[in-house]
């Protein structure tokens, strides 16, 4: 663009391609701003900082992947549009959980940033990025947010099985794969900063970030639904209650029903990364258990994950 003031909304591949990059998980990562990014995708994220335009009335689902992303938008767009659709006549019956949410910057799932801008409020919205890649106005205008972490150990599980899922060429041993996580590069990685900044973040504005974990909605999810409709500013009514409205989304949107659904189950998948990653429905739902890390890593290494943790959160008050 010859307009200065639009020169910002380009990705700036000369500075992508001077930063650190490293190979190792399906597509070779890229270190922008302390955040390990899949190196394709680094250009558009960079600009979200910049362009993305928050509004007061804005809900952000913010994630670490593979900790209950496709779960958590579930919920909240089934909460939050509940006036619009019925359980017979539903978006999630013929569309994947990732869709119904867009990722802020990301074009496929209609986050493209001015499709963004065009969209009525109050929006809906979901990003992987750390809170310092997402532009400050996020708190000075007070949108919420809801984030969701989870047991490193069983992220990272879920992480490993994904990443071979995706990936087109050769699969990384678990044991390349504990190295990477435990030095922090992961897509959107380090996992402890991420963790960290959100956690700080809903320490500092408790009414607008809301911090969740995947093993609470795990052991109850009912407490969850109800805490997360009068977050997202619907409570269920009384008359809802009586119903059994909250208990139905509940079971519309656990692991079971979810993946049974033909739009999850699809073989046709979407290509990225120049064929380097190729993303089905199906590989968002794998087991949906606490405590599977058990049954991949040694002992030996969920020791040594624990210790990292532990030095990581423990000064936060942050526990695992
Ligand atoms: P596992 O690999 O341990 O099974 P994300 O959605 O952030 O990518 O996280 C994926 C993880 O959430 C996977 O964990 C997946 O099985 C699990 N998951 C997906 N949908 C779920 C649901 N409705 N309920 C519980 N877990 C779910």
């Amino acid at each position: 663009s010859l307009n200065p003031l639009e020169a910002s909304s380009q990705p700036d591949e000369d500075l992508v391609a001077t930063l650190p990059t490293r190979e190792g998980w399906s597509t070779p990562l890229t270190l922008y701003d302390n955040c390990w990014l899949r190196s394709h995708m680094v250009g558009k994220l960079m600009l979200v900082r910049e362009n993305f335009k928050p509004r007061p009335d804005d809900i952000i689902l913010a994630t670490h992947p593979k900790c209950g992303t496709t779960w958590l938008k579930s919920l909240a767009f089934t909460i939050s549009s509940r006036s619009r659709h019925t359980f017979a006549d539903h978006p999630l019956l013929t569309t994947n959980p990732q869709h119904v949410v867009p990722f802020i910057g990301v074009a496929g799932t209609g986050g493209d940033l001015d499709h963004l801008d065009a969209l009525p409020s109050p929006r809906l919205l979901s990003t992987h990025l750390p809170l310092s890649l997402l532009p400050p106005a996020i708190a000075t205008v007070g949108c919420r947010v809801v984030y969701i972490c989870r047991e490193p150990k069983d992220a990272f599980v879920s992480r490993w099985h994904f990443d071979n899922k995706i990936g087109t060429g050769a699969p990384i041993s678990l044991e390349d794969a504990f190295d990477l996580f435990c030095q922090g590069c992961t897509p959107f990685g380090p996992f402890w900063d991420h963790y960290l900044q959100y956690w700080k973040e809903s320490l500092a504005r408790p009414h607008e970030v809301m911090f969740l974990r995947y093993e609470e909605i795990v052991s109850d999810p009912l407490k969850v639904v109800r805490a997360l409709a009068c977050f997202l500013g619907v409570p269920f009514t009384e008359e809802e209650e009586k119903s059994g409205l909250a208990e139905q989304i509940v079971g519309f949107c656990s692991f079971e029903s979810l993946r049974n659904l033909n739009a999850n189950k699809a073989a046709a998948g979407i290509e990225r990364a120049g064929g380097k990653i190729f993303l089905e429905a199906s590989s968002l739902f794998r087991k949906g258990k606490v405590g599977d890390w058990v049954n991949h890593m040694s002992k030996d290494m969920g020791e040594k994950m624990d210790r990292l943790v532990e030095d990581k959160f423990k000064p936060s008050g942050l526990e695992f």
